[in-house]
C-alpha cells in the first residue's frame, strides 16, 4: 500500500532561523516561504534528491501545529507523509485494520492540492502519519 516517502514535516517556532540552518549549515536547497492560510502554516520546502523536508511555522490563530509547539518549544518532527495510489482504498483498508483516521475520517485536500488523510499517532508507533494520493 505504501509508496514513496513524500516528505518529513518539522514544526518550528522560527521559520527564518530554521531555514538558515538548512540553507547555510547543511547547504541544502530551500524554497521561498509560502503562506498557506487554509492550513494554518507557513512552509519552506527543503528539496532533497529523494524527498522533501517541510519546515512548518504556525500561521494565524488556530494553527494545527500550535499545540505541538507548546509541548515542543524548540520544534521537532511533526509528521511523515507516505504516498499511496488510491486514498479511498487505503482508508478502507486501515479502518478494517482498526486504525483511526483523524478528523471526520474523509480525505481532504492537503498542502500540495492532493487528497490526504492523517492517522492517529498511537496506532503508528507514536508518529503522526499523513497519506497522500499521488
Ligand atoms: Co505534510
Amino acid at each position: 500500500m505504501l509508496g514513496r516517502l513524500n516528505h518529513v514535516a518539522i514544526a518550528v517556532p522560527d521559520l527564518e532561523s530554521a531555514t538558515a540552518v538548512y540553507r547555510d549549515t547543511l547547504a541544502a536547497r530551500v524554497s521561498q516561504p509560502q503562506e498557506l492560510p487554509e492550513h494554518g502554516v507557513t512552509v519552506v520546502f527543503v528539496e532533497l534528491d529523494n524527498t522533501k523536508v517541510e519546515l512548518l511555522e504556525p500561521l494565524g490563530e488556530n494553527s494545527p501545529i500550535a499545540a505541538f509547539l507548546a509541548k515542543n518549544p524548540s520544534g521537532g518532527m511533526h509528521h511523515v507523509c507516505y504516498e499511496v495510489a488510491d486514498i479511498e482504498e487505503a482508508a478502507e483498508r486501515l479502518v478494517g485494520q482498526g486504525a483511526r483516521i483523524l478528523g471526520d475520517g474523509k480525505p481532504r485536500i492537503g498542502a500540495h492540492g492532493k487528497p490526504v488523510l492523517f492517522l492517529h499517532p498511537k496506532d503508528f508507533a507514536g508518529t503522526l502519519v499523513e497519506l497522500e494520493q499521488v
